[in-house]
């Protein structure tokens, strides 16, 4: 329905851009929603690429998500399609295992197109080592000459530059500059160097712009226009005060002078929906027009922003030798004209904004838009297993979702997968097989992830009428192994670490006796501020329950967004077992835009 309904709003659209050719007017724009990309894809950056078709791709960062870095495409800047992961072998960067804290791992990538070359450039942080510490950052390059596959992104080179946030620019001599930004509160500012791609040798630094004074300077990327170096950068830290900011020197190396009407881009202290807005990257289309994307969160009455940092979209007015005018960002956006394209078929993943049925056939491999926390186990994830076709089977890990200290990768994997949630309304639903679980604390489940310590699961679990499960803190397996008195328990717990938090809404109940082996467990998002949680035997959509809601104000935390998957768990106990799940139904509902 939804997409039918889009088909006309898109035929409508195409009818209006026709009426206005036919009445000779000058208004040939476009109209478009934000967030371009919707759910966890922070700190954007895009190209236009005539070489390849005409054809916008974009980066963003992914944190400890594994396969990483996702790379969508589009032709008219509206359909975006994932077409490939540059992280999708552990051997690239094995640090995405090894790095503590949900904050580490990825952070902002940047993307350029050079003589047939497709560059991500890009840090990997270890945000728990000190901030003077200089192994604290492992930058790198990877290249590759087909984004639509994730397998031609190459090994790293990697360059050591103790910072992050490192963006290539190439002057017009060939050579290679990366500003980039060391830990601000060691030293600040924006700094750059030189590098040799031969030999991955850097330069000295130079400290070539401040900002304009707040804090953080970071995410900085070099244009050449009319002369004119323009450094774009992030400020005010990635928070409610973010900012794009602007600066400009006819020499590389500074002093830069700052845009008199900086900020260029921001939302901060307004009430706008859109909020923290910045970290922006400009490009061109094919009638030269100038857009910029940023990251932004939509954020709730009650301050709440699950989703995380989103990719929006905006047109720029760049007049020559003037400085660049951001449009300010919001849900219903005017642009430059585009001529209507169809979506990209090229690419490994889906359309960003679409729903799935998955049944698991025979020989299907998972579809790129599937992500674990750090590295999967090998063998843990298997579609349509001899004698269970038509499903995932899940072979449990030791460790629940957050693990021993909620910051480390655990021995023996944690066994989850999931997809982004990218509409604000959606259900996501699956069926779980329990005829295998047997020892107590056995649990398979749904969740929405934001990280390890910062997570709602609905969870089938067994436990005893005189040892049930746990509530809240797991401790230790019990030692009533009689398993012939375990029976299910639908549970519904989470953790969080925002400040003065309190769960709601724990609960433990007893599944019903007269359920089968087969059980549906569903997520909803039913208003902007709330999940709720529902379980039902299959074949009954009658007899789902809700069994209680979540707010996501405790999972708006750091710097990644909500995931939505299933795991399996002995948390802790003995007994691992396999199960199997079927039927995954991520159905998009629609988005609040403002
Ligand atoms: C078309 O979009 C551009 C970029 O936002 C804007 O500068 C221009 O004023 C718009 N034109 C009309 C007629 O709305
Ligand atoms: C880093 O900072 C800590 C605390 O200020 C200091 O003790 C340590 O010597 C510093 N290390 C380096 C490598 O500068
Ligand atoms: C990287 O550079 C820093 C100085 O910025 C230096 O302290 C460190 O030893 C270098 N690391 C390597 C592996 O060369
Ligand atoms: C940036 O700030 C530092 C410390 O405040 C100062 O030493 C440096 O000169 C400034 N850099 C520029 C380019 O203004
Ligand atoms: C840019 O500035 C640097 C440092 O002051 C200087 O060495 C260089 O000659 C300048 N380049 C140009 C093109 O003016
Ligand atoms: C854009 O946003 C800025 C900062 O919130 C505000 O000062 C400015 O008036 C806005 N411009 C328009 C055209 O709404
Ligand atoms: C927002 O308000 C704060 C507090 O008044 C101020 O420090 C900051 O500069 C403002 N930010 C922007 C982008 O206007
Ligand atoms: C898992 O398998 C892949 C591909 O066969 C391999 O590259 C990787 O090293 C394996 N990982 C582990 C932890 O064994
Ligand atoms: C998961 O297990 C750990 C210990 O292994 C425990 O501290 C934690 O409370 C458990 N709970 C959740 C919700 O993951
Ligand atoms: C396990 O429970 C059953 C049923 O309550 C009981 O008959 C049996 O003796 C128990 N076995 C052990 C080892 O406790
Ligand atoms: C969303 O739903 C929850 C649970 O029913 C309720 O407590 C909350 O007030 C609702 N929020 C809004 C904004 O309607």
């Amino acid at each position: 329905m939804l997409f039918f309904l889009n088909h006309i709003a898109m035929f409508l659209s195409l009818l209006a851009i026709e009426v206005v050719f036919a009445l000779g007017a000058l208004a040939h724009n476009s109209t478009f929603q934000n967030p371009i990309l919707p759910g966890f894809h922070p700190d954007p950056s895009c190209i236009f690429v005539p070489d390849w078709d005409d054809t916008f791709f974009c980066a963003s960062s992914s944190f400890l998500v594994f396969p990483g870095i996702p790379i969508h495409a589009s032709r008219d800047l509206i359909d975006w399609r994932l077409v490939s992961n540059a992280l999708s072998r552990p051997e690239q960067e094995p640090g995405i295992n090894t790095a503590k804290r949900a904050t580490s791992g990825i952070w902002a990538s940047t993307i350029r197109y050079r003589d047939g070359i497709f560059y991500v450039v890009t840090s990997l942080v270890y945000d728990d080592y000190p901030k003077n510490a200089s192994n604290r950052f492992d930058s790198f390059i990877i290249t590759s000459t087909n984004p639509y596959s994730s397998a031609s992104w190459s090994n790293p080179l990697h360059f050591n530059f103790t910072g992050y946030d490192t963006s290539p620019f190439w002057d017009d001599d060939g050579q290679l500059y990366i500003p980039g930004t060391h830990a601000w509160e060691i030293t600040p500012g924006i700094q750059m160097v030189t590098l040799d791609l031969d030999t991955g040798t850097i330069g000295p630094y130079i400290n070539i712009w401040n900002g304009t004074g707040a804090s953080s300077p970071e995410g900085p990327h070099i244009y050449k226009k009319d002369n004119y170096y323009y450094l774009l950068i992030a400020e005010g830290g990635t928070g409610s005060r973010h900012m794009a900011t602007i600066g400009r020197s006819k020499n590389i190396t500074g002093p830069y002078e700052s845009n008199p009407h900086n900020p260029v881009l921001t939302n901060a202290n307004t009430t706008h929906y859109f909020q923290n807005t910045g970290h922006a990257d400009l490009f061109q289309d094919a009638d030269d027009n100038w857009w910029a994307v940023a990251l932004s969160v939509r954020q709730g009455p009650d301050g709440s922003y699950p989703m995380g940092r989103e990719t929006i979209l905006t047109p720029v007015t760049w007049n020559e030798g003037e400085w660049p005018v951001f449009t300010n960002a919001s849900g219903h956006m005017n642009g430059w004209y585009l001529d209507p394209e169809d979506p990209i078929e090229e690419g490994e993943g889906s359309l960003v904004d679409s729903s799935v049925h998955l049944t698991f056939p025979p020989g299907s491999k998972l579809a790129p838009e599937f992500v674990h926390w750090r590295f999967p186990v090998n063998g843990s994830y298997v579609v349509s297993p001899a004698g269970y076709p038509n499903t995932l089977q899940l072979t449990s890990s030791l460790s629940n979702l957050t693990g021993a200290d909620g910051r480390s990768a655990e021995p023996e994997g944690q066994t989850f997968i999931g997809r982004r949630q990218v509409h604000s309304f959606f259900t996501f639903s699956t069926i779980f097989d329990i005829s295998t679980l047997h020892s107590q604390e056995a649990e398979v489940g749904v969740t929405v992830f934001v990280d390890q310590l910062h997570h709602w699961d609905l969870g089938i679990v067994l436990g005893s009428p005189s040892t049930p499960p746990v509530t809240t803190g797991y401790s230790g397996p019990s030692t009533s192994t009689n398993s012939t008195t375990l029976v299910p328990y639908l549970r519904l717990r989470g953790i969080t670490t925002v400040p003065n938090f309190i769960f709601p809404d724990i609960a433990i109940v007893p599944m019903p006796a007269v359920w089968s082996n087969k059980i549906t467990l569903e997520i909803r998002a039913s208003n902007i501020t709330h999940y709720t949680f529902s379980a039902g035997p299959v074949g009954s959509q009658g007899q789902m329950q809700d069994i209680g809601f979540a707010p996501g104000l405790g999972l708006t935390w750091g710097f990644t967004g909500a995931l939505l998957g299933v795991y399996a768990t002995s948390n802790g106990g003995a007994g691992e077992f396999k199960t199997y799940v079927s039927d995954w139904i991520y159905n998009g509902l629609g988005q609040v835009v403002d």
